[in-house]
């Protein structure tokens, strides 16, 4: 019988499927071709279909081997022989294209996702504090190492907490100095934190020491103004708090703050709901004042508005302004900058 195997493995030569018909030869031509296409395989699928086309169970290599059984003695050992080599052969070349082809593919995986270290790093972009926020920390932190704790209050304000409890009648020339911005007869935008130690001495006993940063409203806008800014409160109260004791605090805050001496004056002044005061100015680098804090002794009418005694406690207060703060300390000279939000302005502070 001479019936070609059928097989689409065109490339190789077209055996017998008659094992007996074959030769040494014939099948050393066969393996050497099949030897060839596994080389040639370049993925591992088609490499499998040729291990299904050459060894499986329908392929040539199974027949010639079914029919083992039917050849006897020395033919049996010499087909043996051969067709183990043919099997073996090819399957030695299965593996090795199967190994070739597991490491192309790593090689190819690794080389499409190689990191290029050699590139241009692409640089954090770190944002940092806004520069108000930073000098309130700063000047906070100093106050809370000297004990103080940090009290807050609303931003509407009633007129009773915002004026009258510091001793601010409707009437006192005082009220005009604010620039409030009323929402009706009641309530405004607090014009100061001061509103806070009415708010902290009605509902705690002395001794009190606390200081409140907060933002404060006013209808004023100039190079040292601004509609919105910052102060800090400060209050302490106690069986035995002086001006001196004041003056000291505020002195030792100033260095711990600027790090360095500053020419300070204190300018004897006037608020209703201290006696005496005192505003603080600090000499700038053109060698002009600026005015940075109001302070001095908590007025007795107030300390009574709070329930407070007035024969057994004194108490002194301070508001800070906090841009002020922060124009001394970045020598800016327009406070209004730090409500721009010029990202090339607020960068600079990072
Ligand atoms: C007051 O507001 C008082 N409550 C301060 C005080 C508290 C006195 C406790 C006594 C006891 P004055 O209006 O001066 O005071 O404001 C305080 C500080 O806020 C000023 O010294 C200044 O540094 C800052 N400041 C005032 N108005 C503005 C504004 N429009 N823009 C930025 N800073 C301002
Ligand atoms: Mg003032």
């Amino acid at each position: 019988m001479t019936t070609p195997v059928a097989t689409d493995l065109s490339a190789l030569p077209t055996l017998s499927s008659t094992l007996s018909e074959l030769n040494e030869s014939q099948l050393n031509e066969f393996t050497a071709g099949a030897e060839a296409l596994i080389a040639q395989t370049s993925d591992v699928a088609s490499l499998q279909e040729l291990r299904v086309q050459l060894t499986g169970k329908k392929s040539a290599l199974t027949q010639w081997s079914k029919q083992m059984g039917s050849l006897d003695g020395d033919a049996k050992k010499t087909y043996g022989g051969w067709l183990h080599s043919v099997r073996s052969r090819i399957q030695v070349a299965l593996g090795a294209q199967q190994e070739q082809l597991a490491a192309q593919a790593l090689n190819d995986k690794l080389a499409s996702e190689r990191i290029d270290i050699t590139l241009p790093a692409r640089g954090a972009q770190k944002g940092h504090l806004h520069p108000v926020t930073m000098i309130t920390q700063r000047m906070q932190q100093f106050f809370v190492q000297a004990g103080f704790n940090v009290a807050t209050g609303p931003e509407v304000e009633s007129d009773y907490y915002n004026f009258e409890a510091l001793n601010i009648p409707s009437h006192h020339p005082a009220r005009a100095m604010h620039d409030t911005f009323y929402f009706d007869a009641h309530y405004l935008l607090r014009t100061h934190t001061s509103p806070v130690q009415i708010r902290t001495m009605e509902q705690s006993a002395p001794p009190i020491r606390i200081i409140c940063p907060g933002r404060v409203y006013r209808n004023d806008s100039d190079q040292t103004h601004s509609p919105m800014f910052h102060q800090l409160e400060g209050l302490m109260v106690t069986e035995s708090s002086t001006f001196a004791e004041l003056k000291g605090l505020i002195n030792e805050f100033l260095e711990a703050f600027f790090g360095k001496a500053l020419t300070v004056r204190f300018r004897p002044s006037f608020f209703p709901f201290t006696e005496p005061s005192a505003e603080v100015d600090i000499l700038d680098d053109n060698g002009k004042w600026l005015e940075v804090m109001g302070c001095g002794m908590v007025h007795p009418k107030v300390l009574t508005n709070c329930g407070i005694d007035a024969d057994k406690y004194t108490g002194f207060a301070f508001g800070m302004g906090i841009e002020r703060f922060a124009m001394l300390y970045y020598g800016i000279d327009d406070l209004r900058l730090f409500f721009q939000n010029d990202v090339r302005f607020l960068k600079q502070f990072g």
